[in-house]
């Protein structure tokens, strides 16, 4: 008997290690011949831990199960006559994973980490040994026709910045992924590195043949350790097997690996931030241009970008660019793995083509509010990420759709709340977060966060229309200064939450709606 068990930390978090213990002393105790794979998980994380047993249809699921379930499971699984616990059947026909268009994620649940042979049993490096027989402008000319964008947030063209990289003159380049994840409600880049590690290798390794660099660097966040832990296996594992190294796939180029681990900054994100850190120094921004593509690490021409956007070229070399575009819609091309958290009764990982719409993503997937309370928004983009009302969750999960209504898609983390949440209180703490997180390099996001939280106070404290009607006129000029004046994203951001909130729930604030317009 074949049990797989997931090693994904939120598993582990609710009690997985504990149920493959059990699992495991019960069938000694039964003198039953058990074997048990940690795999990774399939990311529905209201069924944690999800034990799957193989059968002639497919997987079938049991969770979540607790570990004094164990004996219970494996009377069902050794005499049919048994009731099975938690039974959710064959995995992959539940909705949640079968509408689902998984490219980044397409091993999520069915392999095992650092296991080399089940990456290359399910089409491990098919991209990187596409890309070895290619000279490196053809690697960059099949990005640039994906379509592929920046999956950090910003969106920016892949393909453009591998060219920017690739045609900038010096002895050493560098290829850095960011995988510091601070976005409260996001664990894409987590899942992934846990998860499947070798997918994340390999597309660098190719990005590193592209654009001539020979040394990669992952930055992962300390809050990670398991993932930092399995990265480094996973690195060894691919470096014996040729696939990093000296001579990468036989291909008589160099490329290598290395993993460093942030120390809980969330100005570390941001590239310069992380490149400075990097480095060795203090984690502050730098200013741009010189873009990191032309003078990065060590002041060298630098590829940085995000988890998911380097683990989505190996499928797109595997497969050829005209495959990739195909998903999606306008010029938000490919799939995202959105990330579904919060008040939400099924969260989880939900990968699919861009231009479904967030009510398909929170109601359908996510089953509406964990309480059973009516939906009141949802934060969209992380912590800085614009709170949407259920009036526009229509809006289909696109780049320009949603900046058309001053929001963001930003990382892909959906953060639902039910009709119990303040938004006064939401904005509030988007400003003290800003204030708490900010490398204190520009004015608007150093000082105005710490004065934004004082207005907010003094407006929720105001006892008159008038008193109220100039606090908000504070606000808003102060969003506006954090929008035009920071010199990065964390306060061009902060003024989203802020200003989302006030125009969609100005009864929060204490005003009607006409005082917030
Ligand atoms: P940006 O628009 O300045 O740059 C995007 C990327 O394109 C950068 O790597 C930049 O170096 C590169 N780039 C720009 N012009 C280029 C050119 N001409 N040639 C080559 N490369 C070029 O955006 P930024 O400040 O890097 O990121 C902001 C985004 O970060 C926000 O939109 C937000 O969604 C996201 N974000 C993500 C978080 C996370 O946890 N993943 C946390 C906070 C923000
Ligand atoms: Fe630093 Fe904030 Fe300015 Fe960004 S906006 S550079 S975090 S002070």
């Amino acid at each position: 008997l074949t049990l797989h068990v997931p090693c994904d930390s939120l598993a582990r978090a609710v009690g997985a290690d504990l149920l493959a213990e059990a699992l495991r002393e019960e069938a000694e105790r039964r003198q039953l011949p058990l074997e048990i794979r940690r795999s990774s998980s399939r990311g529905m994380y209201w069924l944690e831990p999800l034990v799957e047993v193989d059968s002639a249809e497919g997987r079938q699921g049991f969770g979540p199960l607790s570990a004094d379930q164990a004996g219970a499971l494996l009377d069902a699984l050794t005499d049919a006559g048994n009731p099975a616990p938690a039974a959710v059947g064959l995995v992959e026909a539940l909705p949640f994973i079968h509408s689902q268009q998984r490219l980044i994620f397409a091993r999520a649940g069915l392999t095992r980490p650092t296991a080399l042979e089940d990456y290359c049993a399910s089409g491990g490096f098919a991209g990187l040994t596409s890309a070895i027989g290619m000279d490196g402008d053809a690697i960059v000319t099949e990005v640039l026709d994906s379509g592929l964008r920046g999956r950090g947030g910003a969106a920016f063209p892949a393909g453009i910045k591998w060219r920017t990289v690739r045609g900038a003159q010096a002895a050493q380049k560098y290829v850095v992924c960011n995988a510091d994840e601070g976005d409260s409600g996001t664990f894409a880049d987590r899942m992934l590195m846990e998860g499947d590690p070798f997918v994340l290798i390999e597309g660098m390794a190719i990005a590193g043949l592209a654009v001539e660099a020979s040394m990669g660097y992952i930055y992962v966040r300390s809050e990670y350790p398991q993932a930092v832990q399995v990265l480094r296996e996973a690195i060894e594992v691919a470096r014996a097997a040729g696939w990093l190294g000296a001579d990468v796939g036989g291909s008589g180029r160099a490329f290598d690996l290395e993993v460093r681990v942030g120390a809980g900054a969330y100005i570390c994100g941001e590239e310069t931030s992380l490149l400075e850190s990097l480095e060795g120094k203090r984690g502050t921004v730098r200013a741009k241009p010189p873009l990191p593509a032309l003078q990065g690490l060590f002041g060298q021409p630098t590829l940085v970008h995000n988890v998911l956007t380097l683990a989505s070229v190996p499928v797109i070399l595997a497969r050829g660019a005209a495959f990739y575009r195909d998903f999606g819609m306008g010029r938000s091309l490919g799939t995202m793995p959105f990330q579904l958290a919060g008040n939400v009764r099924q969260g989880g990982l939900v990968e699919r083509a861009f231009g479904l719409t967030l009510r398909e993503l929170v109601e359908d997937y996510g089953g509406g509010t964990a309480s059973g309370r009516p939906i009141k928004a949802a934060q969209v983009g992380g912590p800085l990420g614009a709170w949407v009302p259920p009036a526009q969750f229509d809006t289909p999960l696109d780049y320009e759709a949603f900046a058309a209504m001053g929001a963001m898609l930003g990382h892909g983390g959906v953060v639902l709340a039910d009709d119990s949440l303040d938004m006064a209180q939401m904005a509030r703490f988007a400003l003290a977060f800003c204030a708490e997180e900010s490398c204190g390099k520009c004015t608007p996001c150093r000082i105005g966060s710490t004065r934004g939280v004082e207005v907010v106070d003094r407006l929720l404290a105001a006892s008159d229309d008038a008193a109220r009607d100039e606090q908000v006129i504070i606000l808003k000029d102060l969003c506006d200064t954090l929008t035009h004046g920071s010199l990065c994203a964390l306060g061009g951001m902060t003024a989203f939450p802020v200003s989302s909130a006030l125009k969609h729930f100005p009864g929060d604030f204490g005003l009607k709606t006409s005082e917030a317009e």
